[in-house]
C-alpha cells in the first residue's frame, strides 16, 4: 500500500488559487527537459538502400549515432498522411499505441508519381499534394497542389527517440533516465526512459489552434522562454487562466490556418506530452531554399511545433485540408464524430453538489414550473450514493429513486447521476469485492492492487484498458444491477483523469500496471476515455440499443466525442472564468469534441447576480448548458434572486429552448460531416485575417454569431462582423449590419448580442414549455436572413429526440431555400434532403420572418402543387426591411413553395 496524505487543497474550502508546486514543470519532468534542452542531438539520416516503396507509401530505416528506427510514410484516404516511427529490429519491449482513439483502421490510399533519387523519395496524393522524404538529414516536406511548401517534419532536427535498453549495473541517473522523484513520490521506471519527440513546421502560417485542454487563448501562444503546453490529464484544483498547464483532458492535435490553406497535425500518443510552439520565418535554416522559390523567404511566417511524449511511438497524421471544413472532416474521419445525442441533453440542466434528497429534487423540479423556467434534467452529485459507492443510493435520502425518476419523467425531464472510476475499498460493496476477486483493478508494480485516495477514502481503480473490465463496468449499468433506475437516468463520469488525491500530481503513479503489462505512463491520457467508452457500452446495452445514451465526462482524449460530452471542470465564479470559457469551448470544438460547456455560474465561490445572468446568457449559446456549483456555495436556483435576475435568466433559458431546432439540426449535421457546432470565426471565414485571434465571440453553426457579455455592468459591447460583402442582422431588432466591420451593440441586462448571417435560414420554436420533450410537435418559425445576393438557405432535422429509430428512417431532414426567381418574384421552397427520412409529424410552420427585404411584396402565395395557391397574410415593416408571413401553415415534411410577388 502506498503512503498517502490527503492534500490540504481538497479541504481548503472556497478561496485560493492553484498550488503550482503540486504540478511539474518541463524542467521537473526529466524527459521533457532532455528533449527541450539537449543541444547537440545526433542527426537521423535515412539509410538510402532501406527505402522501399509499396502500394500506399514508403518504408525506410532511419539511423543516428545512437539507434536505428523504422519509418513508415503511409498515404490515407482523404488527403491524410500518416508517419509512423518505431524502434527498428527487435526492441526490448513493445511500445503502446492508443489505437482506440481511432474510429477504426484508417483506410489507405494509393499515391501516384512515386519517384526516388539518391537524395530523396517522393509521391503525389490524388489531390495533388507532393510529399518528399529527404534522406540526409531525415526530413519530410509536404507541398500543396500549387507546389508551395506547407508542412515540414523534422526540419529543426529535433527528432529524438530513446530506445529501450538494459539497465547498466553502474547506471547513471543524473538526468532522471532510470528513476525520478517528484515531491514525496518515486517513479521506479523499471524500463528506463523511452521518450519520443519531433518537430513540425507549418510554413506560411502565423496562427495555430488546438491542443485542448488549457485555460488559455484559442490561438496558441509562443512558448519560447516559457513553459510548453502540457497534455497530461490532471485534476487541477482551482485552475489558473492564461497558461499551458495541464487540465483534465488531452487532444494532441493542432490546426494551422491562413487565407489560402488549412492543415492539421494529430500526434497519436497517450503518454504525458509537452508541446512547444514558436513563431519564426522561413528565411533561415534548411527550409529557406524551398520557400524562396515562391516568396522572399523572410516573408514566409512559420509556426514551429515540437511534440515531446514520455513513451509510445511517433504516430503522426498530417491532414492536408485545404479548407477548414476539409480538416474538420479529415480529423473526424480519423477519430470519429459525436453521434446524435438525445434532445434533452442539449437543453437546460440544473445541477449542484448536491441536491440533498428526494424532497429537495421534487422542490427544485416544481420550482422551475412555478417560475415558468424550462428545464430538462436534474443532476445528482456524489452525495446521493450510499457512502460514495457508485451504483448505490443513500438509503435514507434517496429511498425511492424510481418514484423520483417517474415524477421527473412526467414533465419530460431526466435525472443524471454521477459514477466515478474510484471504487471504495469495502468488501461489503459488491463492485469492489467482485473486481478484487476477478483481478479487475489496476496493479502496483509488484502485482498487488493499486490503492489511492479519493472521495470514498481508500479506493482501488478499475483497469478499463482491459476489455473484460469494460464489460464488467458496462454491466453495472444494466437495470438488474443498477437498481432504482429507469431509462430516464443518464450518467456523469467525473474524476477520471484519474484523480488520486494521494498520488503524484493528484493522479495515478506512472509505474502502476495495466492489462497487457502496460505501465500507467503509457496509457495515462486515455484512462478517462476508456472509462466513458465502458459507460457508453453499459447505457446502450441497458436499453437494448433503443435509447441514445448521454454521458458527461471530465477527462477525455481524441475520440472521446464518440461517446461523451465534455465540460471544462472546476472553474470559478469570476468574470475572467466566464471569458475564458469561450476559447476553451472553441478549442474543444475544433478539436473534434462538439458537445462542450462550462459550469454556468462558476463552480467555486458564490456568484454575483450580474455575473450569473451573463453566464446564463453565454450558456444559452454553449452546446452543453448546465448550471453547477460547489457544495459550499449558496443555493443558486434562479428564483432565489431578484425579479430582474430571475426574468433575465428565464429569458436566456427560453432563448435556448427557442433555438433548439437549430441546435438539434447542427448536432445532426455534425454527426454526418464532423463540422464543429461552435466555430471560431476563421472556420467560416478562413480568409478574414482580422478574425484569426477573435475569442470574444463565436459562431453557432454557420448562421449565428454570438458575442457574450463577459464584463460587469457594461451597457455596450463591441464586436467584429467577419466576411466580405456579407450582411448580418441583429437578432433582436433586425438591424442590418454590413461586414466586415466592428460594431457596438447595447447590452441591457436581458440582452445577448446575437446576429444572423445574411444567406441563412434558422428554424426556431416560439412557444415556451416546461421541457424540450413537451415541444416535440410544436410548430416552427423560420428566420430568413437575405444575403447581398438575394439568397438564403437552411436546414431542419427532426426525429423523436431519444431513440435510435432515426437510423431506420424515423427522421426528417429538409432544406429551405429563398431566392430571387425573376425580376418581380422571390420564392421560398422546401425540399427533402434525405429521402430515407420517413417521419411525417404534425409539425407545421407557423411564421416566416424575412430579414433584409428591399422590395414591396404585393401578394404571397403558398403552393403544395402548381394549381391551388393559398393566399398568405403578411406584414411589411418598410423601415426595418422586414416581412412577416403570419400563418403559412406549411408542413415541414411536405414539399411546398411560397411565391412572393412584388
Ligand atoms: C469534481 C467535479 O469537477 C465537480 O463538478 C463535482 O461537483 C465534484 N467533483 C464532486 O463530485
Amino acid at each position: 500500500m502506498r503512503a498517502f496524505i490527503i492534500p490540504l487543497i481538497f479541504l481548503a474550502g472556497l478561496v485560493g488559487a492553484v498550488d503550482r508546486s503540486n504540478f511539474k514543470t518541463c524542467e521537473q519532468a526529466a524527459f521533457c527537459k532532455r528533449h527541450r534542452t539537449e543541444e547537440k542531438r545526433p542527426e537521423y539520416n535515412v539509410v538510402v538502400d532501406s527505402v522501399k516503396a509499396n502500394e500506399t507509401g514508403l518504408n525506410a530505416v532511419l539511423e543516428s549515432s545512437i539507434n536505428k528506427l523504422s519509418l513508415q510514410v503511409v498515404l490515407l484516404e482523404d488527403s491524410i498522411v500518416r508517419i509512423l516511427v518505431d524502434e527498428a529490429g527487435t526492441p526490448l519491449r513493445p511500445r503502446f499505441q492508443p489505437l482506440i482513439a481511432l474510429d477504426g483502421e484508417p483506410k489507405q490510399a494509393r499515391p501516384t508519381a512515386l519517384e526516388s533519387n539518391p537524395e530523396s523519395a517522393s509521391f503525389v496524393t490524388p489531390s495533388g499534394n507532393k510529399i518528399i522524404l529527404n534522406y540526409k538529414p531525415f526530413r519530410i516536406d509536404f507541398f500543396n497542389s500549387k507546389k508551395e511548401l506547407i508542412v515540414s517534419v523534422n526540419s529543426k532536427n529535433l527528432l529524438k527517440f530513446e530506445h529501450f535498453r538494459e539497465k547498466p549495473a553502474d547506471a547513471n541517473n543524473d538526468d532522471g533516465f532510470w528513476e525520478e522523484t517528484f515531491k514525496s513520490h518515486k517513479d521506479s521506471k523499471p524500463y528506463g526512459s523511452s521518450s519520443v519527440g519531433v518537430d513540425i513546421s507549418f510554413v506560411g502560417y502565423k496562427f495555430l489552434y488546438g491542443l485542448p485542454e488549457h485555460a488559455d487563448t484559442v490561438a496558441l501562444r509562443s512558448t519560447t522562454n516559457q513553459e510548453p503546453y502540457r497534455l497530461y490529464n490532471l485534476d487541477v484544483f482551482e485552475y489558473e487562466l492564461g497558461n499551458g498547464m495541464s487540465l483534465y483532458g488531452a487532444v494532441p492535435y493542432v490546426i494551422a490556418n491562413n487565407p489560402s490553406q488549412t492543415v492539421g497535425a494529430f500526434w497519436l500518443n497517450a503518454a504525458e506530452t509537452w508541446v512547444d510552439v514558436a513563431s519564426s520565418t522561413a528565411d533561415k535554416g534548411v527550409l529557406a531554399s524551398l520557400v524562396d522559390k515562391f516568396k522572399a523567404s523572410k516573408d514566409v511566417p512559420t509556426v514551429d511545433v515540437h511534440f515531446i511524449s514520455e513513451s509510445g511511438v511517433i504516430d503522426l497524421f498530417i491532414l492536408l485540408g485545404p479548407k477548414p471544413a476539409d480538416v474538420f472532416r479529415q480529423y473526424a474521419g480519423l477519430t470519429g464524430k459525436y453521434p446524435l445525442p438525445p434532445q434533452f441533453s442539449i437543453a437546460y440542466h440544473q445541477c449542484r453538489w448536491n441536491y440533498n434528497d428526494e424532497q429537495d429534487v421534487a422542490q427544485v423540479n416544481a420550482g422551475f414550473d412555478e417560475h415558468d423556467v424550462p428545464m430538462d434534467a436534474i443532476w445528482l452529485d456524489i452525495e446521493h450514493t450510499d457512502g460514495k459507492k457508485y451504483f448505490t443510493w443513500d438509503p435514507v435520502k434517496f429511498a425511492n429513486p424510481i418514484k423520483m425518476l417517474e415524477n421527473l419523467a412526467s414533465k419530460g425531464r431526466k435525472l443524471i447521476t454521477i459514477s466515478d472510476p474510484h471504487i471504495k475499498k469495502d468488501d461489503n460493496y459488491p463492485v469492489y469485492k467482485e473486481a478484487k476477486d476477478q483481478g479487475l483493478f489496476v496493479k502496483n508494480a509488484d502485482g498487488s492492487d493499486y490503492e489511492g485516495h479519493c472521495w470514498p477514502g481508500a479506493s482501488s481503480y478499475l483497469d478499463y484498458l482491459n476489455p473484460a473490465v469494460r464489460n464488467y463496468w458496462a454491466s453495472q449499468y444494466h437495470f438488474d444491477k443498477y437498481q432504482g433506475t429507469t431509462k430516464d437516468l443518464f450518467i456523469w463520469n467525473d474524476m477520471n483523469e484519474p484523480s488520486v488525491f494521494s498520488g503524484p500530481e493528484v493522479t495515478m503513479h506512472k509505474d502502476a500496471r495495466h492489462h497487457g503489462d502496460w505501465e500507467h505512463r503509457d496509457i495515462h491520457n486515455i484512462y478517462g476515455f476508456l472509462h466513458t467508452i465502458s459507460t457508453h457500452q453499459g447505457l446502450v446495452e441497458r436499453s437494448d440499443k433503443k435509447i441514445r445514451p448521454f454521458i458527461l465526462t471530465r477527462s477525455f482524449f481524441s475520440g472521446s466525442q464518440r461517446v461523451a460530452a465534455v465540460w471544462t471542470g472546476d472553474n470559478m465564479a469570476e468574470w475572467s472564468h466566464l471569458k475564458a470559457s469561450i476559447p476553451m469551448m472553441l478549442s474543444l470544438s475544433i478539436g473534434g469534441i462538439p458537445h462542450v460547456g462550462a459550469d454556468v455560474g462558476g463552480f467555486f465561490k458564490n456568484v454575483d447576480e450580474n455575473l450569473l445572468v451573463r453566464w446564463y446568457q453565454t450558456g444559452a449559446f454553449s452546446p452543453f448548458f448546465r448550471a453547477h456549483a460547489h457544495i459550499d456555495c449558496k443555493r443558486r436556483e434562479p428564483w432565489l434572486y431578484s425579479t430582474e435576475t430571475l426574468n433575465a435568466i428565464r429569458e436566456a433559458i427560453r432563448t435556448r429552448y427557442a433555438f433548439l431546432p437549430y441546435w438539434y439540426t447542427l448536432f445532426y449535421e455534425h454527426s454526418v460531416t464532423g463540422k464543429p457546432i461552435l466555430r471560431p470565426l476563421w472556420a467560416e471565414f478562413p480568409e478574414d485575417e482580422s478574425s484569426y485571434d477573435e475569442e470574444r465571440e463565436f459562431l453557432v453553426g454557420n448562421g449565428l454569431l454570438v458575442r457574450p457579455v463577459t464584463e460587469p455592468d457594461v451597457q455596450q459591447v463591441s464586436l467584429y462582423l467577419p466576411g466580405k460583402k456579407e450582411v448580418w442582422y441583429e437578432w433582436f431588432n433586425d438591424k442590418t449590419r454590413p461586414a466586415p466591420g466592428a460594431v457596438y451593440v447595447d447590452t441591457p441586462l436581458n440582452r445577448i448580442p446575437i446576429f444572423q448571417r445574411g444567406g441563412t435560414i434558422i428554424p426556431i420554436r416560439g412557444r415556451a414549455r416546461r421541457s424540450s420533450a413537451q415541444m416535440r410537435n410544436d410548430p416552427i418559425t423560420l428566420y430568413v436572413a437575405i444575403s447581398m445576393k438575394d439568397f438564403a438557405n437552411g436546414t431542419l432535422y427532426l426525429d423523436d429526440g431519444e431513440t435510435y429509430d432515426y437510423q431506420n428512417g424515423q427522421f426528417l431532414y429538409w432544406g429551405f431555400t429563398y431566392k430571387k426567381t425573376s425580376e418581380f418574384l422571390y420564392t421560398i421552397t422546401s425540399k427533402n434532403l434525405d429521402p430515407k427520412g420517413e417521419l411525417d409529424p404534425d409539425v407545421y410552420i407557423e411564421k416566416i420572418v424575412l430579414r433584409g427585404v428591399r422590395y414591396y411584396p404585393r401578394n404571397i402565395h403558398l403552393y403544395y402543387d402548381d394549381y391551388n395557391p393559398e393566399n398568405l397574410e403578411f406584414e411589411h415593416d418598410r423601415d426595418q426591411h422586414l416581412v412577416t408571413i403570419r400563418k403559412p401553415g406549411a408542413y415541414v415534411s411536405r414539399e411546398w413553395r411560397i411565391d412572393i410577388h412584388t
